[in-house]
């Protein structure tokens, strides 16, 4: 059983794709925090993000079961990590990685841009999960916020309105849904009612 869950940023797809792995007892990999290491890996070595022969070397040797992941969710890391991630052979580098995870048994929930279209396009279940702008900042801004950034709502609207449209325009894998998959809009939704409607969708219902 394989499940693909993309969107935007702070869309939500996180929390729901971890739930949905708890709940249905299945491996979970987020595939944002491989880029986002990567982003890392480049700003702490002095190198710029859109730097591509540095970027390739450390996709390539990036030690993927070490990512510590409370130092890369900061907006800088992840703006990197969206300048990174557009490298064709950035991606190429990291894509045999998510596709053997996938693969392992029992089963796995992977979340990033393109898992539905790229990564897993065979996947059992694709779930394309948005929320309006507005309330992704909000939400965004608060966890933020909560672990210790001073930031307004606004800058964190910005941020993720520049690094939508990136990601969106992309040549190589662009965030989009896949032909297939269930969109889920969770403006509305909270954690828990966003969570149901999940599950609905996987099990058919
Ligand atoms: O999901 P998260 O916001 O942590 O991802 C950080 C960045 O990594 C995204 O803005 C995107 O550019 C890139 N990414 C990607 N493909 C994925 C997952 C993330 O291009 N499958």
């Amino acid at each position: 059983m394989i499940i693909a869950v993309d969107g935007p940023a702070a869309s939500g797809k996180g929390t729901l794709a971890r739930r949905l792995a708890d709940h249905l007892g299945l491996l979970y990999l987020d595939t944002g925090l491989i880029y986002r290491a990567i982003g890392w890996h480049l700003l702490e070595n002095g190198f710029a993000p859109g730097d591509e022969n540095a970027a390739v070397e450390i996709a390539s040797t990036l030690d993927l079961t070490a990512i510590d992941e409370v130092q890369l969710r900061t907006a800088g890391i992840g703006e990197a990590a969206s300048i990174a991630a557009a490298n064709v052979n950035v991606r190429a580098a990291i894509l045999q990685y998510q596709r053997r995870f996938a693969e392992k048994a029992p089963g796995a929930v992977l979340d990033g841009r393109d898992i539905g279209t790229i990564v897993c396009p065979d996947a059992d279940h694709k779930l394309f999960v948005t929320a309006s702008p507005e309330v992704r900042a909000r939400r965004r801004g608060r966890e933020l916020r909560l672990s210790g950034t001073d930031i307004s709502d606004d800058e964190v609207l910005a941020d993720l309105l520049r690094r939508d449209e990136r990601d969106r325009t992309r040549a190589v894998a662009p965030l989009k849904p896949a032909d297939d998959a269930h969109l889920l809009d969770t403006s509305n939704l909270d954690i828990e009612a966003a969570f149901r409607a999940a599950v609905a969708i996987v099990s058919g219902s």
